[in-house]
């Protein structure tokens, strides 16, 4: 008897630890920290991509709120990217609140390997990364017309390299 309940804790020990260790290997996982649109200008500006993001409506949205609402959470959640290790608050919408913090895959080295970079946190952005903004919007800012993400995909985010390169012919 002794002996069962013994091996039954021991059972539920190891339960709980792989449990645990399962659910902090998910955590680190996702903790990646931001660094800001600048870090990512010195190597993404001569592919045309940060010019053309810094144009975009994406780029300004922090603008779009007043003084009071800027210190509303809720307006400011989706009016910017995050904050910096630092504590700087990155306004609008950067490169990071579609591609992921990029604190660890921002090094050449992982930039040029995808499959490096996607390990560290860069996300190549579906319909859903949009959503976490573009659903739910209040109704008083909301646009007319509704999301589509095919749609909208280029037309919001910025120049891709390969058109850029075309361009400079
Ligand atoms: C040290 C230079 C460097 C920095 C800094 C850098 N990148 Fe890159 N990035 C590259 C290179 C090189 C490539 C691979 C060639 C290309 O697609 O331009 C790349 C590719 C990418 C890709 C395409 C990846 C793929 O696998 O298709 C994305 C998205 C990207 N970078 C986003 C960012 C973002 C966001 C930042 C800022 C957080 C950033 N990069 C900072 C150099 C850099
Ligand atoms: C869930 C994300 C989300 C929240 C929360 C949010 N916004 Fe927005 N806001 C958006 C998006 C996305 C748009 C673009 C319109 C669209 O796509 O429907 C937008 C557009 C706007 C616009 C431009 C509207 C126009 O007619 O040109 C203003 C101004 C604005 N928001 C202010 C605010 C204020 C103030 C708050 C807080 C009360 C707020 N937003 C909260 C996502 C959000
Ligand atoms: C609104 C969301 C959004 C923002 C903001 C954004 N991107 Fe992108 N980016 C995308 C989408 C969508 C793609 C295409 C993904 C695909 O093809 O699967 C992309 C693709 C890329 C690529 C690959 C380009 C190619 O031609 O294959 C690079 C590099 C990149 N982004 C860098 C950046 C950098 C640097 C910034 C900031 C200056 C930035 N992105 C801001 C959504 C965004
Ligand atoms: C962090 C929040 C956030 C994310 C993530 C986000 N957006 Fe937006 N988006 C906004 C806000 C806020 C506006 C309102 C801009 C304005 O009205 O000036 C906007 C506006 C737009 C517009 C209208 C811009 C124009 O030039 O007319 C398009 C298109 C768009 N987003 C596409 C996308 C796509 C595609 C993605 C995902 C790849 C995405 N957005 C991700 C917040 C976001």
């Amino acid at each position: 008897m002794l002996k069962k309940v013994t091996i039954l804790t021991t059972l539920l020990a190891v339960v709980l630890l792989f449990g645990s260790l399962a659910f902090s290997g998910e955590e680190a996982k996702t903790k990646h920290e931001f660094v800001g649109e600048k870090k990512c200008k010195m190597c993404h500006k001569k592919d045309g991509i940060h010019p053309s993001w810094a144009e975009s409506k994406h780029a300004k949205v922090y603008d779009l709120l007043s003084d009071e609402e800027k210190k509303d959470k809720d307006c400011v959640k989706c009016h910017t990217t995050g904050t910096t290790a630092k504590g700087v608050l990155l306004e609008g919408v950067q490169c990071e609140a579609c591609h992921g913090a990029g604190a660890d895959y921002k090094k050449k080295s992982t930039m040029e390997d995808h499959e490096k970079a996607i390990a560290a946190g860069l996300i190549m952005p579906d319909e859903k990364t949009c959503k976490v903004c573009h659903d739910n919007v209040p109704e008083k800012f909301r646009a007319k017309e509704k999301f589509d993400f095919e749609k909208m995909k280029t037309k919001g985010s910025h120049e891709m390299a390969k058109k850029a390169e075309e361009k400079k012919g």
